[in-house]
């Protein structure tokens, strides 16, 4: 099946493009809006948005493939971003991974088998008066920053997001 945006993401998309001096400007925030429609950024999406800004396809494929933000192949319906950097570290960044690996029964950087969750390290998320905390990135295009962190925090955050799981469209089946 072709990718092609729905009603509500070419809306966006054109009032977008308006912002910008030239279609290239308009790339990253065009990447963005491409991953929350399509839930990831395939070959054919880059091709597409290439084909949307007019810009070589070669120009999407160095943006998408620097920033580690697109996910270049399909993650869970739950995206939870541990930030590890140096405040989020000192304060038990590493440790929550631990505990996210051994309650969701995955492991960094891989996405569970029946597609619920990934789990990735991330950079600062600018949150560091708030250390540690994680970013969860959902199917449906939200996100979430959860805060001040703890074991029993986390636990309680799994269990809501198990009960959000079934309302999330799977990723793998978005194009
Ligand atoms: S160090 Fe974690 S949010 Fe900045």
């Amino acid at each position: 099946m072709a990718v092609e945006f729905s009603e509500k993401a070419e809306a966006e998309f054109k009032e977008l493009v308006s912002r910008y001096p030239n279609t290239l400007a308009a790339m990253l925030p065009a990447l963005h809006l491409a991953q929350r429609e399509f839930g990831w950024i395939s070959v054919e999406v880059m091709d597409y948005i290439a084909e949307r800004l007019e810009v070589p396809p070669t120009r999407v494929l160095n943006a998408a493939t620097f920033y580690t933000m697109y996910n270049k192949s399909p993650v869970g319906k739950c995206h939870i971003q541990v930030c590890t950097t140096l405040t989020c570290a000192l304060r038990g960044g590493y440790e929550l991974i631990e505990h996210l690996e051994d309650r969701l029964g995955v492991k960094l950087g891989e996405t569970r088998e029946d597609g619920a969750y990934t789990l990735s390290e991330a950079e600062c998320l600018a949150s560091c008066g708030t250390a540690p905390m994680f970013q969860v990135s959902y199917s449906d295009g939200e996100s979430e920053y959860f805060e001040n962190l703890d074991d029993a925090r986390v636990d309680e955050i799994i269990e809501a997001l198990n009960a959000k799981l079934a309302s999330l469209p799977n990723p793998r089946e978005m194009h």
